[in-house]
């Protein structure tokens, strides 16, 4: 971070996988730099848009009707050619020939590494705002989009559960987070599940299937959610090997997937969205840069690009301890 305050004109940019609350996001950076005499432009299908300059002009009217809309009006990609040396240099040059002083870059943990990146070679400044449904980024408590990700796989759930009480099912859920179970840990407490897997921590299918032994001496139907990247290689997997063990389990598997990105944002997420548009703009103009700007304990607060990124956050080890109380 250094002190650098001068703001004319900001590009912004939304990057990595979409998260409800995005344009949220992107209003309220828009509408705070207008509010500042600062000029926006929206650079188009994340980094890709800096490095082949794809760009529009972004004011206060341009984010009408947009609060309530989920994925990104600007469009995003994990850009290939961003992280080539070549592909960054070309970025910064389509920010100095549209004048652009400073970046707004919506994301997560690959978007930071590739703005943290662009500070070093280039100096380029640039405050992030977390946006990525997998809540796992150090520096906020929420990443913008985890709240409606959980609300809506929660709500599939609660379906699920509808059918595997009907019929004595036991049913493997899969939910996203191919690094994290933030997702998953949330859902199987709030979803009343029996069991949870997620990539953080190595469970036997041995310990899965007693737990499942035990539960269905007094239960009829159970629910085991399992994250995406967990380490016995995902839902359909999980559920072949329990198979093995419990031949008589009548199991379905059901993968939730992207219909958890999609969506209209939730109150909690357009709240911290637009916080944190706000605190990006608040940001640049105090002189902050190469930083997340995130809400911890309900304050707002900047974490360097090194801290967010290169310090994992981690799961709730009481939550774990709530499930398997729960789940008796
Ligand atoms: O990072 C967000 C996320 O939704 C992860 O939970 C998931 O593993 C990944 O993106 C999926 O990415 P893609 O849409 O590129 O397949």
């Amino acid at each position: 971070m250094s002190t650098s305050p001068i703001v004319r004109h900001i590009g912004i940019l939304t990057s990595g996988g979409d998260s409800p609350g995005m344009n949220a996001a992107i209003r309220a950076t828009v509408r705070c730099a207008a509010v500042n005499g600062i000029r926006t432009t929206g650079i188009l299908g994340g980094y890709n848009g800096l490095v082949g300059d794809h760009t529009r002009p972004l004011g206060p009217r341009d984010v009408s009707n947009t609060i309530q809309r989920g994925g990104t009006i600007l469009r995003s990609a994990r850009s290939e050619d961003f992280r080539t040396a070549e592909g960054r240099s070309k970025a910064a040059a389509t920010m100095r020939k549209h004048g652009m002083d400073a970046l707004v870059a919506i994301g997560g943990d690959g978007t930071f590494t590739g703005a943290n990146v662009l500070f070093k070679e280039h100096g380029t400044r640039v405050i992030g705002i977390p946006g990525t449904i997998d809540n796992d980024l150090a520096g906020t408590d929420m990443t913008v989009g985890y709240d409606t990700a959980i609300n809506t796989a929660v709500e599939a759930i609660d379906r699920i559960r509808d059918t595997a009480s009907s019929h004595d099912r036991l049913f493997f859920v899969e939910v996203m987070g191919r690094d994290t179970g933030f997702i998953a840990l949330a859902c199987a407490v709030a979803g009343g599940a029996e069991f949870v897997l997620v990539p953080e921590r190595l469970e036997h299918i041995e310990e899965l299937v007693t737990a499942l032994g035990k539960a269905s001496g007094t239960k009829s139907s159970s629910i085991v959610i399992v994250a995406e990247g967990e380490q016995e290689g995902g839902a359909f997997d999980v559920a072949r090997k329990v198979k093995q063990h419990m031949p008589a389990a009548d199991i379905r598997v059901s993968v939730i997937g992207h219909i958890q990105r999609g969506g209209a944002p939730s109150v909690q997420d357009r709240l911290l969205a637009s916080r944190l548009g706000v605190a990006a703009v608040d940001g640049l103009l105090a002189g902050t840069h190469d930083a997340m700007a995130g809400v911890i304990n309900g304050q707002v607060q900047y974490t360097p690009f090194d801290k967010a990124i290169g310090k994992r956050k981690t799961l709730d080890a009481d939550l774990f301890r709530v499930l398997s109380i729960l789940a008796t």
